[in-house]
């Protein structure tokens, strides 16, 4: 654990034994340049902190890219294995003291393995800074539906690139987890005609995604050979790395889900590939800015929905474009554009008072 923050670029992380179920807790802040440090917290079997500190950076360029007043953090609740309610409901609450006590340093909501009801849990302790809750005078906001979003509009940016022209009637696409995010893309998709292909390992996940009429099944082990237009991973993170990029049988991948590339140079392999690679904390957005949105800055769904189409087009497009010139991978382009956003924050900074959330462009 001392060498992986040694060798991370991040502001602070807090690190918690639960005894009484034996989980871990970790909260990263990677970077607070922007404003307070903002992620969704995780629940899984087998996750680690390591997993916290990469998804936290992910953040901090998801807000940067936004132009948003947010800066990256995640939480990671490592449990030992399937829980009892009572149980687990009472870990979510000491999360949430944990939360608490940073003090509005760091913001959660949902994520891999939690729902609107377990933010519900972890506010009970954690007070204001939780969102995503079940009720709140703005609504519930769903963050899946909002994801789902940009990265409908992404794949359509892919698609004009690779085909020329945005439509997705007749194209094949191979979305890897048909969770919260897999299924309301998969429902957009079959709405605009495409031919969809779904992995789960899950096998209830999948049962219930072959039950839609025309969409088929590939075993969770044959994603990465499958042929297809364009592979959406829309499950957890890695997926793109030296075993399986070579593998690979599309034109693009573009998914919502979070730190895709098992290291920053696997985008490199992928452009070798002339693989056309949407960067996941370009696309995959709309949670994060359509819930503070809606939550904070007053916006209805319908504007969020108009905000978020407006960034992933907006951004994508430019970041293809910017890679292109500089005949290098959209990654690189993407994290340039995140990284000149950061400065520009920090000498606005040094000029003058911060506004905590504000929508910039
Ligand atoms: P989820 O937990 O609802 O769905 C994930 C699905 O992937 C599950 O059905 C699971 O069985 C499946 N899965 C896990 N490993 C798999 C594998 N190796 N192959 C195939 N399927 C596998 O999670 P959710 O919320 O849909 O998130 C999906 C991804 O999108 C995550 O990486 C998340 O961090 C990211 N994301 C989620 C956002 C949200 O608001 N929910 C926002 C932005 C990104
Ligand atoms: N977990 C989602 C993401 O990674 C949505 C989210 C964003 C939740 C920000 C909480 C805070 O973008």
């Amino acid at each position: 654990m001392e060498s992986l923050i040694q060798s991370w670029d991040g502001e602070l992380v807090v690190v918690r034994h639960d005894a009484v179920t034996g989980a871990w807790m970790f909260i990263a802040i990677h970077s607070t340049r922007l404003g307070p440090a903002d992620g969704g917290t995780r629940l899984l079997a087998y996750a680690s902190a390591i997993d916290a500190l990469r998804l936290a950076e992910g953040m901090t360029l998801k807000y940067a890219i936004a132009s948003f007043s947010r800066g990256g953090g995640k939480a990671v609740i490592a449990v030992p294995g399937v829980m009892e309610a009572d149980a687990r409901n009472g870990l979510l609450r000491r999360h949430g003291e944990l939360v608490g006590k940073l003090g509005g340093l760091f913001r959660t909501g949902p994520d891999v393995g939690t729902s609107a009801e377990d933010m519900d849990e972890i506010a009970r302790a954690a007070g204001p800074y939780v969102d995503g809750r079940t009720s709140r005078p703005s609504g519930r906001v769903d963050t899946a539906a909002l994801t789902a979003i940009g990265v409908w509009v992404a794949l359509q940016v892919v698609c004009g690139e690779i085909f020329g022209s945005p439509s997705v009637a007749g194209r094949s696409f191979l979305v890897q987890g048909f969770g919260k995010v897999g299924e309301a893309l998969v429902g957009r998709l079959r709405l605009a005609g495409a031919r969809i292909l779904v992995s789960d390992t899950d096998p209830q996940r999948l049962r219930r995604a072959m039950n839609l009429p025309g969409v088929g099944a590939i075993a969770a082990e044959r994603v990465y050979e499958t042929e297809c237009d364009v592979f959406v991973p829309c499950a957890l993170g890695g997926v793109l790395n030296g075993r399986t990029i070579p593998r690979l049988r599309c034109h693009a991948v573009a998914g919502a889900a979070n730190n895709q590339l098992g290291a920053a140079c696997d985008a490199d392999l992928l452009h070798a590939r002339n693989i056309l690679y949407a960067p996941d904390y370009v696309i995959n957005l709309g949670g994060a800015i359509g819930g503070t949105g809606v939550e904070h800055m007053g916006w209805s769904l319908a504007q969020a929905e108009r905000e978020i189409t407006d960034t992933v087009h907006r951004t994508l497009t430019g970041v293809f474009a910017a890679a292109l010139a500089a005949n290098g991978s959209p990654d690189r382009a993407a994290r340039r554009l995140a990284e000149e956003r950061l400065q520009q924050a920090d000498s606005s900074r040094a000029a003058g008072p911060r506004t905590m959330i504000h929508h910039g462009r």
